[in-house]
């Protein structure tokens, strides 16, 4: 499969980071006309939390999908996507320090500190900044093998979010065991493509 190439990058990938904007977009838009309900805060923390996570997991897909549907253009897409797993982390981390704390910074630590499920989500996102710090092609050229060593921290960034959602939820864990599943298939499929490839290598 392939776009042609000026489609690719002028429409393409302009209409994905559009897309990838609207969880915003909608969040805004429902603040705006205050229909965020009764616990505004809660809500915004939730969405954020919620598009930090899927945003994770659709930037872990990137490379599944390129295969399964022999699609090389995609992995074009993966930055900005991974980008924006981090842009809607900091949205999430400033709903929590701002809204939430009022950047008590006494009280921040303490609940770093007793809530589990903070600490993990407080280890995704400090993993998360040298991925974003990295980013950029100058970082990518200069660090050279040690890049793609560093983002394979992706992998348990994305198993803390995971945790750290499954630790939040008192009952129904429905929700996380879900973004659990697509995470376990996402990891089997790159163990499969490797046993795969060490395979036919040593024919
Ligand atoms: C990569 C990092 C993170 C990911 C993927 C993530 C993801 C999530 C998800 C999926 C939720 C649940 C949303 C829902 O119920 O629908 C959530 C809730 C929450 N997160 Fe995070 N989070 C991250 C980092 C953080 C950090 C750094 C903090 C604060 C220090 C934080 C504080 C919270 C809080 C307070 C809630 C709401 C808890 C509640 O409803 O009782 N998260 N997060």
């Amino acid at each position: 499969m392939k776009i042609p190439e000026p489609y690719f990058s002028r429409l393409f990938k302009p209409f994905v980071f559009a897309l990838a904007l609207m969880p915003l977009v909608s969040l805004g838009l429902a603040a705006w006309q205050d229909k965020l309900g009764a616990n505004p805060i809660e809500v915004i923390t939730h969405s954020t939390g919620d598009w930090t996570l899927r945003f994770l997991l659709i930037t872990l897909s990137i490379s599944t999908l390129r295969r399964l549907i022999n699609w090389g253009q995609l992995i074009r897409l993966r930055r900005m996507l991974g980008l924006y797993a981090f842009f809607y982390a900091t949205l999430h981390l400033f709903t929590y320090l701002w809204l939430d704390q009022f950047f008590w910074w006494e009280d921040i630590l303490a609940d770093i500190i007793k809530r589990p499920f903070i600490t993990v989500g407080m280890l995704a996102f400090v993993l998360l900044i040298p991925l974003a710090a990295t980013s950029t092609n100058a970082m990518i050229r200069r660090l050279g093998k040690n890049w793609l060593k560093l983002h394979k921290l992706i992998y348990p960034i994305t198993i803390l979010g995971v945790l750290h959602f499954w630790w939040l939820v008192k009952a129904d864990v429905r929700e996380p065991f879900i973004y659990m599943a697509i995470l376990a298939l996402l990891l089997a499929e790159r163990v499969w493509n490797a046993w795969r490839f060490k395979k036919q290598f040593l024919k």
